[in-house]
């Protein structure tokens, strides 16, 4: 956990206009700084940042959010990422809050990681030239259709024949980061005294693998013949996990905007190839099944997953494991597809074969999640007999238990029933199912709580767009929430509480930032906030006093009638005395603030 108060300072410290400048071309039009929304195709820009709410909302698409938010859509990065990202640009140091690695160890594994990335990117530019001048990797290359402008553009570079090679670009061949970063393999002598160490990528074409901010991470290399392995990998290393990262995303970025939809494939070659043949939105996976962390990164960039498997039994088993790590990120506004290329045949043959219409096609006629998922658990059960429709049911029990409950998980609920001759409630209860989706009656807002209204909803967007506002509210002012119901009361003590901890420089953007990271109830108004006019501090905060002044006033005058109602007693006297003090009191308030306007 990165402490808030750290992402208060950092949201200070930044400057969006600077951030989202690096990516998008701004101009400056009155307040604000427009330009076109990198997140949606548009010929005129519909697309502002304001720097006073250090903000950024599409008019067109209504994407909006802060410098960490803009980072994290645009590059497909995690919060924490996104967030080490900004720090570094500002020479902010994260804290992580539950770290026991004191502070002189961290620097030092910091220092690692930069040796790390920077021989990394050493050896990449290394293999690139290498590539210029080796007539048989660029003869294999061409022959498999590349031009010289795809190789460039992914990067593409040759390992020569050779033991150590890498001698020559690295002065002290012996460090320790080599080994580390996978590029050298240490040998040790079976008496364990001499090491001996060599290159690991040797007469290979080089795919560099980037992370989603284009930085060299690891190499996967192929042999020119039919060598084996086909493929040799990096290991795993501080900077390379393949569970998490996906070959070509970097470079995809842009095109799987444009197409709104990522296609997965399961090789480096597809990826390079479909590039070339006008599908640049592909990425893979890396010589792994697909985990749930690869979805969620996808899911990050688009709402639109179209899998393409290869023909063959080994791509029905990953396209299996595929619908699995999906499963848990289904939600009702993304679409998740799989698309099953005929046997022998993958991305980039079957393109080559039957040409882009024909494979533009298949993507178009692509199997939805639902209707896979029933395949899968039918299978080759007999549907005929209980015992068949019993194990289709058992088969998924699983599938269905991992997913959330969503429309889509009712609707898939509803077509098992009907095949297994059971009820949809039948199914929910027999599997399980957390929150089952049939048998909830009405449908409660995405919060649990009901959306705030009238005086409330106004105190609400004023403490939202001002946060230093909350510094004015007192106790009593607490208190009297409570006439808006306990629910209501409750959020407005939190919200009142949360805006207070930013302190009086809190902003709009650290504290937007911080309801996001709670959930979705104040996205509505954020992005109220985001789109609307700039505001005066000065005028919100009568407002608010206003507001509160009124709260306050119908919270006493309900009291009274609670008190009139249940009949006097000496209690009830008295308390109607402090009330009506109160009241006066209010009233006097009111009268200076109206002089002195
Ligand atoms: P494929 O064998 O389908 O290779 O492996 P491909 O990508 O189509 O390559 P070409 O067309 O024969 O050149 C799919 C993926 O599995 C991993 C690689 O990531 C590869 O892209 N793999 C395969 C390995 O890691 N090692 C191997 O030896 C083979
Ligand atoms: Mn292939």
């Amino acid at each position: 956990m990165i402490p808030q108060s750290f992402i208060a300072d950092l949201l200070n410290r930044v400057d969006i206009v600077d951030v989202v400048g690096r990516y998008v071309q701004l101009k400056k039009g009155g307040a604000n700084f427009m330009g076109l929304c990198p997140f949606h195709n548009e010929k005129s820009p519909s697309f502002t940042v304001s720097p006073t709410k250090q903000f950024y909302h599409c008019f067109g698409c209504g994407a909006h959010g802060t410098s960490i938010g803009f980072l994290m859509e645009y590059s497909g990065m995690g919060f924490v990422d996104a967030v080490k990202d900004l720090a570094q640009n500002v020479g902010m140091v994260v804290p992580e809050q539950d770290d026991k690695i004191p502070p002189a160890q961290r620097a030092q594994m910091q220092a690692q990681t930069m040796a790390l990335s920077d021989a990394m990117t050493q050896a990449c530019d290394f293999y690139r030239a290498q590539l210029r001048t080796a007539p048989d990797a660029i003869a294999y290359l061409k022959g498999r259709g590349l031009t010289g402008e795809v190789a460039a553009r992914f990067g593409l570079g040759y390992a020569p024949p050779g033991w150590d090679n890498l001698k020559a670009i690295f002065r002290d061949y012996d460090v320790v980061a080599l080994a580390e970063a996978g590029l050298v393999i240490d040998r040790v002598d079976e008496d364990g005294g001499n090491r001996k160490r060599y290159d690991r990528f040797r007469e290979r074409v080089m795919f560099p693998i980037k992370n989603t901010k284009g930085q060299v991470i690891a190499f996967g290399g192929r042999v020119l013949d039919g060598g084996e392995p086909k493929y040799l990998n990096s290991p795993e290393t501080p900077l390379f996990s393949k569970g998490f990262e996906l070959y070509g995303l970097f470079e995809a970025r842009q095109a799987i905007r444009d197409a709104g939809y990522v296609l997965v494939t399961e090789g480096y070659m597809d990826v390079v190839a479909l590039a070339q043949m006008g599908f640049p939105q592909a990425v893979a996976t890396l010589g792994t099944a697909c985990t749930p962390h690869h979805v969620q990164k996808l899911m990050r960039q688009t709402d639109t997953v179209i899998f393409s498997f290869d023909g063959d039994k080994a791509g029905r088993r990953a396209a299996r494991r595929a619908l699995e790590a999906c499963l848990p990120h289904v939600a009702d506004n993304k679409t998740i597809k799989f698309l099953f290329l005929p046997t022998e045949h993958d991305p980039d043959s079957y393109v080559r074969t039957y040409g882009n219409e024909a494979f533009e096609q298949e993507i178009h006629e692509a199997m939805p999640l639902s209707q896979f998922l029933i395949k899968e658990v039918v299978g080759e059960h007999d549907l005929q007999s209980p015992e068949g429709r019993a194990r289709v049911q058992f088969d998924a029990k699983p599938l269905l238990q991992s997913m959330t409950p969503t429309a889509l998980r009712l609707q898939i609920v509803r077509g098992l029933a009907q095949l297994t001759q059971t009820t949809p409630h039948e199914i929910e209860s027999l599997f399980e199912l957390a929150k089952p989706v049939a048998l909830s009656r009405k449908a409660p807002s995405r919060s649990g709580r009901p959306a705030p209204v009238g005086l409330e909803l106004q105190i609400v967007r004023l403490l939202v767009g001002h946060p230093p506002l909350a510094l004015d509210i007192d106790e009593a002012a607490l208190s009297a929430f409570q006439f808006f119901g306990a629910e209501a009361a409750e959020r407005l003590v939190q919200l009142v509480a949360g805006a207070q901890a930013l302190g009086a420089n809190g902003g709009f953007a650290s504290f937007a930032q911080h309801l996001k990271s709670q959930g979705d109830e104040y996205d509505e108004i954020i992005s109220e906030i985001a789109r609307g006019a700039e505001s005066d501090v000065d005028a919100d905060r009568l407002f608010l006093r206003s507001a509160i002044r009124q709260i306050k006033e119908d919270a006493l005058k309900q009291e009274l009638m609670q008190l009139s109602a249940a009949g006097l007693t000496p209690e009830s006297i008295a308390r109607f005395r402090e009330i009506t003090a109160q009241q006066a009191q209010l009233e006097r308030e009111k009268q200076a603030e109206f002089a002195n306007r």
